[in-house]
């Protein structure tokens, strides 16, 4: 009974998402007086709604839907990954909470080469040694202690409820587990719930009985419940079997922590965003600030012009993250120096407006594309005002593959955020340097981005997505299309998105979205293109003049789902 309930409840959530799209103004998302959250998941943003309605605050919803997630998006929703939170308060407190993964104590700078210095294929992406200590849990608990209003007890129970009643797969997402079907055999050779079946199908209903015993462990015991006992031994058990390094101790030395918000100001606007170990913030904040330089309010959005600057910006942009960015624990990042206006502007003069630059001074390699780009981020913004913005992520798709069979969980495969060697590019084409080599503790670094927007001294926007390296790009472009193109949230996710990070040395653009005449005039400036299926998954909300939310998912690129009250 309680099966056929969730399933129709399931279907329940997807028509009222389908509605509103019909019934709305197409260009608007979902319009909220008293609350709004936008997830990847209609379950996860539903009980996000659900305990803000019940008087929980932006961060109590925070905590339920990331628990929510970690069930029902398990591509990327997650406990045995880490990401970061940026919070602004209504009193206009800003805080960034990070619970990024860390490196095991036995890790070193060497351990994904051979004995001729050379990468091991694959080794930091899939498989036992390729996952970081996690940090969610942590995260979570930490989260709930400063800000959290409801008892945690209360915002655990709606993910335990859905591991145990189950989930009803969409079309995307029995194909995605389908597609790692070889890989999580390979991985797991014991088997777990999603080697139980060749083939899974729209409407398969998954239940996940041993998640909900560790959601259950979480719940009564914290942190502990994760970082000591039943759900620790078996991560590590797991670790030893599959020759992984993590250890009892690594977990119970894992702590997240509070750092300073990221902050800068963009024409009328404040941006608040992730410092270190994100590259996020800083890349975000020098976009911002060389396109306020150097742009032309004349411009059209995509225009041959815009996208010429951006790509110049974050040619120059990315370079600098290579070189620079790691753990702040453990190198020296010059970030005021990344972040002054003098040296910004310095850096930009080179770029022409008629012909692009050569990014090949140092020839990156071919990166062999064996993921997809995921992780997952909801914004959250409650009646008083509080705003929530988290990126989480177990890296690639469903993480290292690793599942720890008894708690039911996937492990990440974060440790190939690391620069595994120096000019050696990770799964994002992304290379790095010393900032960001492997030492035992430090945390790899991201571009994850999770950033809130204020206007004067009022709350904006609340924006981010999943994409690995492209998710500075795409909450960039869409920051500028409502600042600087006039969106509305709803048009600024969906707008087609385009991509450069300095090496590769290209632009990479959405397939059948771009007009032809741009991408030639692109070409004839010396700008190499090449196309993807999608970029960025933007889950978004709005405050709009009247005060109301406009929360926005990407409804065209995923099964995302904004909701409100
Ligand atoms: N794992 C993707 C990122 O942190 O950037």
């Amino acid at each position: 009974m309680r099966v056929i309930t969730n399933i129709l409840f399931s279907l329940l959530i997807f028509l009222v998402a389908c509605k509103q799209e019909v019934t709305k103004d197409v260009e608007r998302g979902t319009i909220a007086m008293n609350g709004a959250v936008s997830s990847a998941h209609p379950l996860a943003s539903q009980i996000g709604v659900d305990i803000l309605r019940k008087g929980g605050n932006a961060y109590d919803a925070g905590v339920a839907v990331q628990f929510a997630l970690a069930v029902a998006y398990p591509r990327a929703g997650n406990i045995g990954g880490g990401g970061f939170a940026v919070i602004r308060t209504s009193e206009g407190e800003v805080n960034t909470l990070d619970f990024r993964e860390k490196a095991p104590l036995a890790a070193h700078e060497k351990m994904y080469l051979d004995e001729k210095d050379q990468p091991i294929k694959n080794l930091s992406v899939k498989g036992h040694l390729a996952v970081g200590v996690p940090g969610s849990v942590a995260g979570m608990v930490t989260l709930h202690e400063k800000y959290g209003r409801l008892p945690f007890k209360v915002l655990l129970k709606p993910a335990i409820e859905l591991a145990e009643n189950g989930v009803v797969l969409t079309d995307a997402e029995a194909k995605t587990i389908n597609r790692y079907h070889d890989l999580f055999r390979e991985v797991n050779p014991q088997g777990f719930v999603f080697t139980t079946k060749d083939v899974w199908e729209q409407g398969d209903h998954v239940t996940y009985p041993a998640l909900a015993k560790t959601l259950k462990l979480i719940q009564e015991n914290g942190r502990d419940g994760f970082y000591k006992g039943k759900t620790a031994e078996g991560i590590v058990g797991e670790m030893k079997q599959g020759g992984g390094i993590i250890t009892l101790e690594d977990l119970e030395k894992y702590e997240a922590v509070w750092r300073k918000p990221l902050k800068s100001s963009f024409r009328v606007y404040n941006i608040i965003s992730m410092g270190p170990p994100s590259s996020g913030g800083v890349a975000l904040l020098q976009l911002l600030e060389g396109w306020e330089q150097l742009s032309n309010p004349k411009w059209k959005h995509n225009s041959t012009e815009s996208i010429h600057l951006m790509t110049e910006l974050e040619r120059r942009v990315y370079a600098d993250r290579a070189t620079f960015m790691g753990d702040a624990d453990f190198v020296d990042i010059p970030i005021t120096h990344l972040l002054d206006s003098s040296y910004l502007e310095n850096r930009f003069a080179s770029i022409s407006n008629e012909k692009a630059t050569d990014s090949q001074i140092i020839k990156a390699g071919e990166v062999e594309r064996i993921e997809s780009y995921e992780t997952t981020h909801f914004s959250i913004v409650d009646k008083e005002g509080n705003a929530l913005s988290i990126t989480t992520t177990l890296n690639g798709n469903f993480g290292s593959k690793v599942f720890v069979k008894e708690g039911g969980f996937f492990l990440n495969n974060e440790m190939d955020d690391f620069s595994i060697k120096p000019g050696v590019p990770n799964q994002f084409g992304l290379v790095g340097g010393k900032a960001n080599a492997i030492s035992p503790e430090k945390r790899m670094l991201s571009s994850m981005t999770p950033t809130i927007v204020e206007k004067g001294d009022d709350l904006f926007m609340v924006v981010g997505t999943p994409g690995g390296s492209t998710i500075i790009t795409s909450v960039f472009q869409t920051i500028l299309n409502v600042t600087d193109f006039g969106m509305t949230m709803q048009e600024a996710v969906n707008a087609p998105k385009l991509h450069s990070q300095w090496l590769p040395d290209k632009i990479v653009y959405e397939k059948g979205k771009m007009k032809r005449v741009v991408l030639d005039e692109l070409k004839a400036m010396g700008h190499v293109l090449d196309s993807t299926t999608q970029i960025g998954r933007m889950d978004c909300i709005l405050r709009l003049e009247d005060g109301s939310l406009e929360g926005a998912s990407d409804r065209t690129r995923s099964d995302g789902v904004a909701l409100g009250y």
